[in-house]
């Protein structure tokens, strides 16, 4: 075991934020103890966004270019949670440094530079992984138990969505995520979660068709200033051609049973709206990301007159939560943010060298990240070609 892991989280955007501060908790959850995790630097071409989320999460110093963390001696685990477009570079040029890299999703915004770091993180000394955070949700990770151990056994169908609404006022300024080629939308935003979802849940997709984009508003204001994640900024008369979709559906078909999906950043009225059903041979169950802290539950047992959805309040029997809250009691409640401490302690358990069959689920690896953006290829093939069937 490492005597001690310096950490630096390269963004300090919307998700850079979670990742500081999922370092700063990841050593107070659970009992077997990290070696001490220093908290080093804040990396972000912007020097105020840095260095305010430096001194807001603790760390030692913000630095400006991420050539500074790579090449920094007191730095050993690094987070990329930038533009998907810039992670290639940033990422291959930390693992050529030795640095052990956690990057967010989707792992690029193209296939090719995706399977390229693939290709680095295999030959890398140093560990890769991906940030697929639902899978660290409590209530996501608790229906797939009941998937795999029969209760509710082999899934028949699901059907689920991931709408966000950042995009639905035309005022919204543009940023890196209304730029990229087809898929890069909401499809590879939000859809990318959505997909690593149902396959988390139901197993691999095998083919993809109904593919169908649409972009609901075509030009989009130049913020006058720096803007964060889905800042409503002050923007100016300029206006830029949005590139990619702001909304996408597609069907698939799993080994067993078929799926139906749509994602959407103009869903007004759904910030962060990650829901689902999973229907399957023993009854069904439900999450909605709104209400992070239950699932819906039906179990086809019992006369048919009583039985039917109903709530289950998630807690410490459940996935995470016994030892990974400070108060792990019943009913006390927990959210998004608190996945991104499960998956931060996951990778550092997984640097310090702790035994895997001990340690939270390892995060999904780069190979898992060129397939979940295979599955996103696949639907661009499908809706560029009126909705044609694309097999895996
Ligand atoms: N897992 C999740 O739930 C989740 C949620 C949101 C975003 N994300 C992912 O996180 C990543 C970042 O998204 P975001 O919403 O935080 O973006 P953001 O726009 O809010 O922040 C990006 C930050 O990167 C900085 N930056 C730009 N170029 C840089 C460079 N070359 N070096 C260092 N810093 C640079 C910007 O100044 C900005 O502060 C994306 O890959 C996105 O898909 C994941």
């Amino acid at each position: 075991m490492p005597k001690d892991i310096g950490v630096a989280v390269i963004g300090a955007g919307m998700a850079g934020k979670a990742h500081a501060a999922a370092f700063r908790t990841a050593s107070a959850l659970y009992n077997p103890v990290l070696p001490p995790v220093r908290l080093v630097s804040i990396g972000d071409v912007n020097p105020q966004f840095g260095s305010i989320a430096a001194q807001r999460f603790g760390y030692e110093r913000n630095d400006t270019s991420w050539q500074a963390i790579a090449e920094a001696d007191d730095i050993d685990v690094v987070s990329v949670v930038i533009a998907n477009s810039l992670h290639r570079e940033v990422v291959e040029g930390l693992l050529a440094a030795g640095k052990h890299v956690l990057c967010e999703k989707p792992l690029s915004d193209t296939l090719e530079d995706a399977r390229a770091m693939a290709e680095a993180a295999r030959n890398a000394s140093s560990i890769a992984r991906i940030g697929f955070t639902f899978r660290r949700t409590p209530g996501i990770a608790y229906i797939r138990d009941l998937i795999r151990n029969g209760t509710l056994g082999k899934v028949l169908h699901f059907s689920g969505r991931y709408w966000t609404d950042y995009g639905f006022s035309p005022d919204a300024p543009m940023s890196w995520r209304y730029k990229g080629g087809p898929g890069s939308g909401a499809l590879a935003d939000v859809g990318s979660h959505l997909t690593y979802v149902a396959e988390f849940l139901c197993g691999d997709i095998r083919s993809i068709s109904g593919g169908r984009f649409s972009t609901a508003i075509n030009k989009r204001p130049l913020p006058l200033g720096a803007v964060m994640g889905h800042d409503h900024a002050a923007v100016s008369d300029v206006f830029e051609t949005v590139e990619n979709d702001d909304y996408a559906a597609f069907s698939a078909e799993f080994d067993h049973g078929s799926g139906g999906f749509e994602v959407s950043r103009v869903a007004a009225g759904h910030a962060n709206s990650l829901i689902f059903e999973v229907f399957c041979e023993n009854g069904a169950a439900r999450f909605d990301q709104r209400r992070p802290a239950e699932i819906e539950l039906f179990l086809n047992s019992g006369p048919s007159s009583e039985n039917g959805y109903r709530q289950v309040i998630l807690g410490p029997e459940h996935p995470y939560l016994s030892g990974g809250l400070a108060m792990d009691a019943p009913s006390v409640g927990f959210g998004q943010n608190d996945a991104f401490g499960y998956q931060a302690r996951a990778f550092l358990e997984e640097v310090a060298g702790l035994d895997e069959a001990t340690s939270l689920p390892r995060c999904a690896t780069f190979d898992e990240g060129v397939h979940n953006m295979e599955l996103l290829a696949a639907v661009a093939e499908s809706a560029l070609g009126s909705g044609k069937k694309v097999t895996l």
